[in-house]
């Protein structure tokens, strides 16, 4: 398979403003670390605690962050590979960033807040080919029929306002206006949490539909590990801005290896016969907060199989059982 996206030893320092100059007095470390790969045409699932860095992971990998942050520090690589060439997104400039702004594309968690409420939903699907597109006014409203239809809307869905429409039709809107630039890939960004159950199943099923049609890759994001193991053909578990265990969606979701991934699994009821729910671990606490990350392994102070060394050694990812786990003692 081919690598459409690589991620290298990402990190991502928000600064902690105080004091009566409003001094940086601290830094918020959202993304310590972060590597991996995403192959051309999969899904690869996101997922981990509020708080633990995929939103910002997203944003650094679309090069939005210093646009949107005063004093935010980024290091690492974010390759692109397309046609036979490679770019570092990290290093690119605002208006270097421009030709790839189409390629990589976002939908977000709140159909709500995501879709300006005055602009019509034509305007809305049309408004990034205005931008990315070189089509004549004629093509771009012709395109943007065909988009709505493609998400299950009609033309005469157009002249009307976000308002008029439910949760799962906005959240076809703004995945009708991603898909207006023809994109590579699509950071979707816990786009079925705000959603009702029965909602979410349709929009899945859109998503994995226009995967199939054009080829995409996405990076799907969630906090619910059951959300992400039916569309992800890999599933990386974050914490604390860190990856902790990646591997084939469905072994991490029946077998997962690291405590932090069991965990997590444990809190979600599972049908599934073949699970084991013997061993289930309870997570107990808030995630630390990022600005006091724990030294060493830094699940440590919520891990149910702590050794004295797991505050002294960061571990590494290492291979097993077909996947990449930080833990040596699971
Ligand atoms: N602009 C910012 N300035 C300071 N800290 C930030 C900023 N954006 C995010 N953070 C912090 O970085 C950490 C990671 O945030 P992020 O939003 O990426 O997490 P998340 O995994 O997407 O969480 P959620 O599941 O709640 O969406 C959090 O501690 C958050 O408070
Ligand atoms: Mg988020």
């Amino acid at each position: 398979m081919e690598k459409i996206l690589e991620v290298k030893d990402l990190r991502v320092r928000f600064p902690v403003f105080g004091g009566v100059f409003l001094r940086k007095i601290a830094e918020v470390k959202a993304v310590d670390g972060m590597s991996f790969d995403l192959f051309k045409g999969e899904t690869l699932g996101l997922v981990g605690e509020s708080g633990c860095g995929k939103s910002t992971v997203g944003r650094a990998i679309l090069n939005i962050l210093h646009a949107m942050n005063y004093g935010v520090e980024i290091s690492g690589q974010v390759l692109y590979h397309d046609s036979g060439k490679t770019v570092d997104l990290n290093q690119l400039s605002r208006s270097q960033m421009r030709p790839y702004r189409s390629a990589i594309q976002m939908i977000f968690q709140d159909p709500y807040s995501s879709l300006n409420p005055r602009m019509t939903v034509g305007q809305i699907v049309e408004e990034p080919l205005k931008i990315h597109g070189h089509y004549s006014k004629s093509e771009r409203r012709d395109r943007v029929v065909w988009l709505l239809e493609k998400v299950g809307l009609t033309s005469r869905h157009a002249a009307q306002y976000p308002h008029e429409f439910s949760g799962g039709q906005r959240q076809r809107i703004g995945i009708a206006r991603a898909l207006s630039t023809n994109p590579k890939i699509v950071i979707a960004d816990e786009p079925v949490s705000a959603l009702d159950v029965s909602i979410q199943a349709q929009v899945i099923n859109l998503m994995q539909d226009l995967q199939e049609e054009f080829n995409l890759s996405y990076i799907f994001i969630a906090h619910d590990l059951s959300v992400v193991r039916h569309i992800s053909d890999r599933i990386a578990v974050m914490y604390l801005g860190k990856v902790v265990e990646l591997g084939p969606g469905e072994s991490v979701y029946k077998n997962p290896i690291h405590p932090y991934s069991r965990a997590l699994l444990s809190a979600v009821p599972r049908p599934d016969p073949t699970a084991t729910h013997e061993d289930r671990i309870r997570l107990v606490g808030d995630v630390p907060n990022p600005i006091r990350k724990p030294s060493g392994c830094s699940f440590h102070t919520r891990c149910p199989i702590v050794r004295p060394s797991c505050s002294e050694e960061e571990p590494a990812l290492e291979m097993r059982e077909g996947r990449a786990v930080a833990c040596p003692f699971s």
